[in-house]
């Protein structure tokens, strides 16, 4: 059979490749360009010399900024509170990705390198029967003839030299890093012990606090429909982007610039185990908190209310889990649109030292009446209104309240 191996061009796809050549299988490489920072020719000539028929590249950064990434801003999507979830995001169109060339190609099989005990592994399957459910999957780390084979990475040291397969010699990082547009991430090894203490050398997409510049930075962001639409430099004579990907990679810069949005975490995985990880996710840090800025000034209460509790909590529960391309998650996305109608307007902010600092917002939109708001002067009601309003809203209240009281002198 044919299979198409979602290729990494480190040590275990390398080894995963050359076993399934071994199997008797033919074997494609993928790669999919999410906008990791990668040697993509070295991969193919790699992958190519291991022993792949062919080796595609497919540059997916466009679809995963408009289809994935924007989606979570626009619905604030986060996991157990604190992680913005930047892998999660990716494995959908990559999967998609993959799908298309083993169409394509006349590939029966995919395979990929995830550890047994991961979230991605029930990622990347479920996306892959999601769109095409006769599709056959290899999944190396969950077959004893492999996993009991290459116990540690000596065996797969001693495979790699027996195969040809190049080993860099630069040591390798201990600990397991995932990297796109969005986020990087840092699990495994060291990293294992919740209690030790990242080395300041680990973290690759931001400066630390200590090193950021002790000058703010302000700039501006637009939303229209809850999607940034232009975001202006001050320092740099009011210089404007409106590209998604461009105003993407330039917030990814300023955080980056001003070690904003990392994180140190212990999250809990889909299959129910702990584990920790390291995030730096600069760029969405800046946009989220934009984003939730704008809203306060935009949204209606009970439509903030209703979306947080189910948009929100929902969509960050399907991307962690790998629902992307099922029948909920088509139903949830859909009132995303719905929900940022009126989310138009600009935040201005100050970065700073790690720190994201809203300096103002202003809006067209026309929810929020100064006037109206004001404790200096009389809005659209007469203040003997709200008197009515109070005791209405007190009749349970003391009705409980009385009944406490009864209680206490029984
Ligand atoms: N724990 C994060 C998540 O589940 C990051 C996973 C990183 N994946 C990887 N293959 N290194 O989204
Ligand atoms: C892996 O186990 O392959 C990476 C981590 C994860 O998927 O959660």
């Amino acid at each position: 059979g044919r299979v198409l191996l979602a290729y990494s061009g480190g040590l275990d796809t390398s080894c995963i490749l050359a076993w399934l050549i071994e199997q008797g299988y033919e074997v494609y490489a993928f790669m999919a360009d999410v906008g990791q920072e990668e040697d993509f020719e070295a991969a193919r000539k790699k992958a190519l010399a291991v022993g792949a028929k062919k080796f595609f590249l497919e540059d997916l950064k466009r679809e995963f900024v408009n289809e994935l990434i924007y989606p979570a801003v626009q619905a604030n999507c986060i996991y157990e509170n604190v992680y913005l979830l930047g892998t999660s995001l990716a494995r959908p169109v990559i999967a998609r990705g993959m799908i298309a060339v083993a169409d394509k190609e006349g590939c029966d099989f995919v395979s990929h390198g995830c550890t047994g005990k991961g979230n991605d592994q029930v990622r990347f399957e479920l996306a892959f029967y999601g769109l095409k459910p006769d599709i056959k999957v290899i999944a190396p780390w969950r077959l004893p003839v492999f996993y009991n084979r290459f116990a540690g990475r000596q065996a797969l040291l001693d495979y790699a030299s027996q195969n040809k397969i190049p080993v860099q010699q630069t040591a390798a990082k201990p600990w397991s890093t995932d990297e796109n547009l969005f986020h990087i991430s840092y699990e495994a090894g060291i990293l294992e012990d919740p209690d030790t203490t990242p080395p300041v050398d680990m973290w690759k997409l931001t400066k630390s606090i200590e090193e950021a510049p002790t000058t703010p930075e302000k700039i501006s962001i637009e939303f229209k429909a809850g999607l940034p639409v232009k975001v202006t430099l001050l320092a740099e004579q009011n210089k404007t982007i409106t590209d998604p990907v461009d105003i993407f990679l330039t917030l990814n810069a300023l955080g980056r610039k001003h070690g904003i949005g990392r994180i140190d975490i212990v999250e809990n995985r889909f299959i129910g185990v702990k584990s920790r990880g390291c995030y730096e996710s600069p760029g969405a840090t800046i946009l989220r908190v934009a984003h939730m800025d704008i809203e306060g000034l935009t949204l209606d209460r009970n439509v903030r209310a209703l979306r947080d509790q189910f948009v929100t909590v929902e969509f960050s529960r399907i991307l962690y889990n790998g629902h992307f391309f099922t029948p909920e998650r088509e139903f949830v996305t859909s009132a995303i649109p719905a929900s940022q109608r009126t989310v138009n307007g600009l935040v201005r902010l100050k970065l700073y030292k790690g720190n994201v600092v809203v300096e103002g917002r202003s809006s067209a939109e026309g929810l929020y009446d100064e006037h109206e708001s004001s404790m200096d002067e009389l809005g659209g009601f007469e203040p003997t209104d709200t008197t009515g309003f109070i005791q209405i809203e007190s009749i349970r209240i003391k009705k409980w309240a009385q009944a406490n009281m009864r209680k206490g002198q029984a």
